[in-house]
C-alpha cells in the first residue's frame, strides 16, 4: 500500500504546485492561526449561508479592513476560504481547522511546542541532540522538564498526548482484561490515567505507576483524587540510567506512547529489563501509533512529522516507528509476539507479547 501518495503519477505541474505550498508552509501556518485566534473563521462558520464581505468582518471584529483582507486572500490560497460575489465563506477545510479536535490538538501542539523550536532541526540532526529544546530550558530530554514548561507549552503537550492514548484506552481494556491480572505495571503513566482506567474497571486489580520522579505527583494527585488511596504505587526510576530495576511480579506491563521516547537501543534494553519483572504467564502489552500502519494517509503524514518533534525537541534520538522496527526491538529482548490488534482509536496498534 502506497501511504504517502503515488508519487510517480502526478503531473509537473501538480509537483511544482506542491512545492510552492511547501515553501511557503510556515506563513499558511501563522496565517491560519490568526484567521482562527482572531475569530474569523468563526464568523464566517455563523454566517455560512450567505457568507460576509471584508469590510463587514473588520467591523463585526473590531480590526483593521487591511489586515483582514491579507488574512482572507492567504485563506484563499490556502482553500480555508472561497470567494463568491465578492463575499467570503467558510470551506470545507477551514470548518475542519474551527471544529475539529484532532485538528485543534495537533495544531496546538505546533504552534505552542513545536513552532519557535524547529528552526534547530538541522542543528539537531546534525549534533544528534535536541537542540531545539534549549528553548525551554537545560534538560537533557523534555519529560525531565514536562512539568516546567510555559504553560501553554505545557497545556498544549498535555492535550496532544493525552487526546490519541484517551480515545484509545476504554478499546483496550477488555483485551488487557481478558487474562484477569491482578497487577499491572504502568510504565510512563504519566498523570495516571490509563491506571485510573483499569482501578475503575476492575475492583480487584492493583497498580504501579512508573515514571520519571517529577511525573509521579500528577498521577498521585489524580489517583488518590478518584479514591483510589491503597490500590495503587508509584516507582520513580529514569530508565535511561541502565540498571533501573523493573517492579517484580506484575502479570501485565503496560507501555502506552511509552517506547516512542527511546531509540532503538534503548528500547532493547527496556524491555530486556521489563523481562525480568515478567513471569510464564505475565503479558507486555504495546499500545503505538506505528506510520506503516494506518488507514489514512494524512495519519501516517503527521505521524512521520511527530518524529522530528522527538528530534529536535523531545530527546534528539526517538520517532514514531515503522513496526518492523519496534517488533525487532522486542525479539531482540527475549520476547515473542502473541496477538497483534490494530486500528484502535485514532491508529493505535495494540502488540501482547510474552517471554518467548
Ligand atoms: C508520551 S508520554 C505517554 C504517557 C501515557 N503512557 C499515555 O499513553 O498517554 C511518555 C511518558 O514516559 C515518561 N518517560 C520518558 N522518559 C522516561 C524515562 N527515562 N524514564 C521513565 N519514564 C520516562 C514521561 O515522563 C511520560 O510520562
Amino acid at each position: 500500500m502506497n501511504l504517502f501518495g503515488n508519487q510517480k503519477q502526478i503531473s509537473a505541474l501538480e509537483a511544482k504546485s506542491n512545492a510552492q505550498k511547501i515553501a511557503f508552509a510556515p506563513i499558511v501556518f501563522q496565517a491560519t492561526l490568526a484567521l482562527r485566534n482572531l475569530g474569523i473563521l468563526d464568523l464566517l462558520m455563523k454566517n455560512h449561508s450567505q457568507g460576509l464581505q471584508a469590510d463587514t468582518i473588520a467591523t463585526e471584529l473590531n480590526l483593521p479592513i487591511y489586515g483582514v483582507k491579507v488574512l482572507l486572500e492567504a485563506g484563499l490560497g490556502a482553500e480555508l476560504v472561497y470567494l463568491q460575489d465578492n463575499s467570503f465563506y467558510l470551506s470545507k477545510t477551514g470548518y475542519f481547522i474551527i471544529k475539529d479536535k484532532l485538528t485543534q490538538v495537533n495544531m496546538n501542539f505546533v504552534a505552542d511546542v513545536c513552532y519557535q523550536a524547529m528552526p534547530c532541526l538541522e542543528d539537531s540532526i546534525v549534533n544528534e541532540k535536541p537542540v531545539g529544546l534549549e528553548r525551554f530550558g537545560q534538560w537533557a530530554t523534555i519529560y525531565e522538564g514536562l512539568s516546567q514548561l510555559p504553560e501553554k507549552a505545557q497545556k498544549s503537550w498535555f492535550e496532544f498526548d493525552h487526546f490519541y492514548s484517551d480515545i484509545a484506552f476504554p478499546n483496550v481494556l477488555p483485551l488487557v482484561f481478558k487474562s484477569n491480572p491482578r497487577h499491572i505495571v504502568d510504565v510512563g503513566g504519566n498523570t495516571g490515567k490509563w491506571a485510573k482506567c483499569c482501578l475503575e474497571y476492575n475492583e480487584q486489580v492493583r497498580v504501579t505507576v512508573v515514571d520519571l520522579p517529577v511525573q509521579l505527583d500528577k498521577a498521585t494527585a489524580l489517583l488518590n483524587d478518584a479514591g483510589f488511596g491503597g490500590r495503587f504505587s508509584t516507582q520513580a526510576i529514569n530508565l535511561l540510567t541502565e540498571g533501573g530495576g523493573f517492579p517484580e511480579q506484575a502479570d501485565v506491563i503496560w507501555m502506552s506512547q511509552f517506547l516512542d521516547c527511546f531509540s532503538d537501543a534503548q528500547i532493547a534494553s527496556i524491555l530486556r529489563r521489563a523481562c525480568s519483572g515478567m513471569g510464564a504467564e505475565s503479558s507486555l502489552y504495546i499500545l503505538e501509533t506505528f506510520w506503516d500502519n494506518q488507514q489514512f494517509a494524512a495519519s501516517s503524514f503527521s505521524l512521520v512529522n511527530t518524529s522530528l518533534y522527538f528530534t529536535c525537541i523531545a530527546n534528539g534520538n526517538s520517532k514514531m516507528y515503522h513496526s518492523n522496527e519496534l517488533k525487532s526491538c522486542a525479539e531482540q529482548a527475549g520476547l515473542s509476539l502473541q496477538e497483534q490488534t490494530d486500528d484502535i482509536g485514532i491508529g493505535h496498534t495494540l502488540l501482547e507479547y510474552k517471554l518467548s
